[in-house]
This record gives structure tokens, sequence and C-alpha cells, in this order.
């Protein structure tokens, strides 16, 4: 591959930044497949695709998100030590049941890792990574806003039951997708330097 031909992969590299706040129109379903296509290009050893994916759109965001609330609540009632009760909890539920709507589009990625004896779970769990940023940067190179999010409820095997995803799965991902409403705000490039070690002699090739 010529270096050219590299240039998009890094700018899109380079410019994605987390888009937490979406406009209400969704992307159509043909950029969605992209995304998913690219989620599927990931590596993966032994080519067990281990990535499930459950697409959320619509009403069916407002389903995620009682759960989401009926999953929060349920943390509450168990937090002895952090008692909330009427408003305060009333606030905090239907916070919980809206977060689901900030993007038009919200793409699940679980992990199945493969019963084969050679596979390890952990190898699984980096391939489905592997997919998720595959997929912020197809978003990215669409033109698209995405947001990788997680939090508790990717913990909750009601929330896995709604997505369809079976019990032996690990939640990976809550991608959202959508157009951004703001642009994101784009640091300078990051700075590896202090995260690498050079080991051995490196040749000097111009
Ligand atoms: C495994 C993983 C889980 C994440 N979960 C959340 C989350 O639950 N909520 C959130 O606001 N951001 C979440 N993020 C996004 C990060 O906050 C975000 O990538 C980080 O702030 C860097 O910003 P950037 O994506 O714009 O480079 C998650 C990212 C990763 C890799």
């Amino acid at each position: 591959m010529k270096v050219e031909s590299l240039a998009p992969v890094l700018e899109a590299i380079r410019n994605r930044r987390s888009s937490p706040l979406m406009q209400p129109t969704a992307p159509s379903k043909d950029l969605i497949q992209q995304i998913l296509q690219a989620a599927a290009c990931a590596p993966n050893h032994y080519r067990t695709s281990p990535w499930r994916f459950t697409v959320v759109a619509g009403s069916a965001r407002q389903e995620m998100g009682r759960i989401m609330a009926a999953s929060l609540l349920e943390r509450v009632e168990d937090d002895e030590d952090d008692e909330k009760v009427g408003a305060e909890l009333d606030a905090l539920l239907e916070k919980e049941s809206s977060k689901p709507l900030r993007a038009p589009i919200i793409i699940a990625v679980a992990c199945v890792p493969s019963d084969q004896p050679k596979v390890s779970e952990i190898e699984e769990i980096c391939a489905c990574a592997a997919a998720v940023q595959n997929m912020l940067l197809a978003a990215e190179g669409l033109g698209l806003g995405a947001m990788w999010r997680t939090g508790k409820p990717a913990d909750d095997p009601r929330i896995k039951r709604f997505l369809s995803f079976p019990d032996n799965s690990r939640l990976i991902a809550f991608v959202y997708v959508g157009y951004p409403a703001i642009s994101s705000q784009h640091e300078r490039m990051r700075d590896p330097d202090p995260y690498v070690r050079w080991l051995g002699e490196f040749p000097d090739v111009t």
C-alpha cells in the first residue's frame, strides 16, 4: 500500500473525537451497515468473530431507558450508605431513562467468547475492542459522530437480555451514533513519547 493512501486513515484517527451531543435525525440504515461492516473487519485470532451487535433505534431507545432506570433503582435500593428518596430519586431515574435518547442510534456491542479450548477470553475481548474502534473511525470517515459509552448498565443481565445478548457475553460498548450537534474540540495531536521505550537499534532510514 502506498504511503499517501494511508493518509485518510491517519486523518480519521487524528480527527476522531467523542461526540456527546447528537442531532435528532437518524443516519440512514446504509450508513449504519457500513459502520457494522467496518466492525466485522477487525482482527480476531482464530477468526472466531466474537462480536455481536444490536442496533437500537427509535422507540427501542425508550424501552432501553426504562430498563436502565429499573437497573439504577435496584442499585440505589441496595446501597445502604447513600440513601436517595423522593424528588432526588425521581430526578435520578428520569435522567437515567433519558440517557439512550442522547443519540438517534445506539449500537450495543457484546463479546461472546468462542468455546474452542485454544481461544482465550482476553483475546476475544481485545478483538471486540478493535471492532469498536473500527466503528468509531468508520463513523468519522462517514461524517458522523460517535461515542463509546459503558457504565453500570453494561453489567446488568436485564440489559443484555433486552439486547438479545447471551448470558455468557460481555457487554463491551454502547456506541452512540448520529450527526454531531456541536463540532468536537480537536485537541493538539496527543504525544505518545511519555509512554514509549525504544529497545535495540533503529535503522536510520529516510
Ligand atoms: C472502554 C471505554 C469505555 C468508555 N465509557 C464511557 C462512558 O461510560 N461514558 C463516557 O462519557 N465516555 C466513555 N468513554 C469515552 C471516553 O470518555 C473518551 O474516549 C475519552 O474522554 C477521550 O475522548 P475522545 O474519545 O474524544 O478522544 C469510554 C471509552 C472507552 C474506551
